[in-house]
């Protein structure tokens, strides 16, 4: 891979949720088979209490590609819940999933909460605890993957 940095940004404008949502079409539709119906819900259409969050690799000669999307449920007052996190898959395992988490815990924090939680599918449990979630509760199945809830204070 070329010289270049990640970062990750709160989306501001109308293109880039559409680029979360090819995002996640991407990771979870077709490369999870996660049903359409399920993927998209009423919280995509309300961005005031359901942000959507993007990562983007910037290459040294300043272009710039997204490769990761996740999205942020404002669900309550002290509490968030950090929903479709997703990082395209030739981009794993190089700290972008961290850097969505740690931006959607920032943004948690600055809107006075002080918990995050989560449905972590079960594969992605040790990703979620590597930056200090913890699971509770049973294994249940959503879009028919198995998950479990995890939450971390902030
Ligand atoms: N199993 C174990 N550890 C994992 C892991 C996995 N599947 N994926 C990441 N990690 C670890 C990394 O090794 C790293 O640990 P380190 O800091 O000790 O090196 C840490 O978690 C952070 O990893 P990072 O590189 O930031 O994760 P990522 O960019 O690959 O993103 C996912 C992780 C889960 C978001 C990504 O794999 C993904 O998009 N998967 C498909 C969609 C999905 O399942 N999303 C989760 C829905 S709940």
């Amino acid at each position: 891979m070329s010289a270049g940095k990640f970062w990750a940004k709160h989306t501001q404008n109308e293109d880039e949720i559409q680029t979360c949502f090819s995002i996640r079409e991407s990771v979870f539709v077709k490369g999870q088979n996660v049903p359409p119906e399920e993927e998209w819900d009423h919280l995509d259409q309300a961005p005031q209490v359901c942000p959507h969050f993007i990562a983007y690799f910037e290459a040294a000669n300043g272009i710039r590609t997204a490769i990761g999307a996740a999205r942020l449920w404002l669900y309550k007052d002290d509490c968030s819940k950090a929903q479709r996190v997703a990082v395209l898959d030739t981009w794993r395992k190089k700290g972008v999933g961290r850097l969505l988490m740690a931006t959607m815990e920032t943004f948690s924090k600055q809107t006075g909460r002080n918990e995050v939680v989560l449905g972590a599918q079960t594969h992605a449990i040790p990703f979620y605890e590597s930056i200090g979630y913890q699971a509770f509760g049973p294994v249940y199945l959503d879009a028919g993957i198995p998950h479990r809830d995890m939450f971390k204070k902030i």
